[in-house]
């Protein structure tokens, strides 16, 4: 397939947007503060903060690179951009192909569960500030099989529309309209939250002092696993982004400027979340269903309360279906390009995947829950596996391939537009970084966090 007949992003601000879109989602506002919340607070957000910095910036700034000098899908890029031979290379995009199976095959659940939080919002029904009761609601929502399985369909069948009417179309225009609102939403909640009496204090000390004692080999990995999921890298889903970009696209700047956004929704939700949890008397380390009782509680307690928190879980759900569309890319991308079945039944061939792979995912709290591989029920494993193993696995690669076999010479061209950007200094750190720095950290803490040391 040539350059020109290429669906492709058609403003400079469109990329930006639609890079975004995929990075804010169910990442910031649920699996952030869950995370967070889990291993102990300030220390992880710290080690999360340093691997974003040190890891995910340069990894997103060269994969995204990738993608556009080849203008392909994950797979096709290393067909085109490895030496002669060298086919081991598209491993990094089989390997995207099914973290993306996986991650949607959990991530649609959780999207499931916030659609159903947008009903029961305006019907009142989870106004309350008392945890016992907010747990109740949670768990009849995830513990029944029916009810999860139909929620988990309707987001594939959803986003799945959504995608089969092509990048521009789809995409741009989702990802544009409701961002903002999300913001103002979440600092609207910060100040309610910080305002709750007993909540500012302890809460904000959780958040923002570490206690270097917890931060062990399992905490750092989650956060690295954190870092490549927060900003879609490692798996190929910035590479196919990356191919719909424009020639003109200040790649460095726009990863810079995606990810400093995400990493301010993330801490907005923090701060929205933890002073609650403590003043509320919440268990910080609920786990995943943390955000679905906390959230109703700060709304229940401040006026217009349940028209806001309507709002809110349905912009949520916004946020989430950008994100979606560029998980639901990879595949469909390397479907429809590679085997030429269209981009039609490329995405339904996808949706059906997902909803097979993803329904034990669905059943975790029900059916599955007995149902136990490496001591996970399947939700986790397809979390753990996608996020702490596949991830930061391919992101080695995509650092080892750039950094090795590509080149300063071809970076310097690539990331400078051929010459119409400065190509200097940032360009050799991001080599150096994804040369040495990099692929050693990301394998030391890999071999550490699952215990192969
Ligand atoms: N970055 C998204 C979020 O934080 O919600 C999740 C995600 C999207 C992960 C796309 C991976 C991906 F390829």
């Amino acid at each position: 397939m040539n350059k020109t007949s290429r669906d492709g992003f058609t403003s400079t601000f469109g990329v930006l947007l639609a890079t975004l879109g995929s990075a804010v989602g169910l990442g910031n506002i649920w699996k952030f503060p869950s995370l967070t919340g889990m291993n102990g607070g300030a220390g992880f957000l710290l080690v999360y903060l340093l691997a974003t910095l040190l890891i995910g910036l340069p990894v997103m700034i060269v994969e995204t690179m990738l993608g556009r000098a080849a203008r392909a899908n994950a797979i096709t890029t290393f067909e085109r951009v490895a030496p002669r031979g060298q086919w081991w290379w598209q491993i990094i995009g089989w390997m995207g192909f099914l973290a993306a199976l996986f991650i949607m095959s959990f991530y649609s659940e959780v999207a499931g569960w916030v659609y159903a939080y947008v009903f029961k919002a305006a019907a009142g029904a989870i106004s309350t500030t008392d945890p016992k009761a907010a747990g109740a609601t949670f768990g009849a929502l995830v513990s029944n099989p029916v009810t999860s399985l139909v929620w988990q369909w309707v987001v594939l069948g959803l986003t799945g529309s959504i995608i089969m009417l092509g990048v521009a179309k789809g995409i741009e225009a989702v990802a544009r309209k409701l961002m903002p609102l999300l913001f103002i939403l979440l600092l609207v909640l910060c100040v309610r939250s910080l305002t709750l009496p007993g909540g500012a204090v302890p809460g904000l000390t959780f958040l923002f002092s570490p206690d270097l004692a917890k931060i062990t080999p399992a905490v750092i990995l989650t956060a690295l696993g954190l870092a490549f999921f927060k900003l879609s890298i490692g798996m190929g889903c910035m590479l196919t982004y990356g191919s719909y970009f424009r020639d003109d696209q200040n790649i460095p700047a726009t990863a810079t400027r995606v990810m400093l956004a995400d990493l301010s929704v993330s801490l907005l939700a923090g701060i929205a979340i933890f002073p609650a949890v403590f003043a509320f008397g919440f268990e910080p380390a609920a786990g995943p269903s943390l955000v679905f009782m906390t959230i109703p509680a700060v709304f229940t307690s401040m006026p217009g309360g349940t028209v806001f928190m309507t709002i809110f879980f349905v912009l949520t759900a916004v946020a989430s279906v950008g994100a979606i569309l560029s998980l639901l890319e990879v595949p469909v991308a390397i479907l429809s390009e590679r085997f030429g079945c269209g981009r039609k039944r490329a995405s339904l061939y996808t949706i059906l995947a997902i909803a097979l792979v993803g329904a034990p995912a669905a059943l975790s709290q029900s059916l599955t829950a007995e149902t136990k591989i490496f001591g996970m029920n399947p939700f986790d494993l397809y979390d753990f596996l996608s996020s702490n193993v596949m991830l930061p696995l391919g992101g080695i690669l995509i650092c080892l391939f750039a950094g090795w076999v590509y080149g300063l010479p071809q970076l310097q061209k690539q990331l400078g537009n051929d010459g119409k950007l400065p190509n200097g200094v940032l360009v050799r750190a991001v080599f150096f970084l994804v040369r040495y720095v990099s692929p050693l950290l990301i394998g030391i803490v890999l071999l550490h966090g699952l215990k192969v040391f």
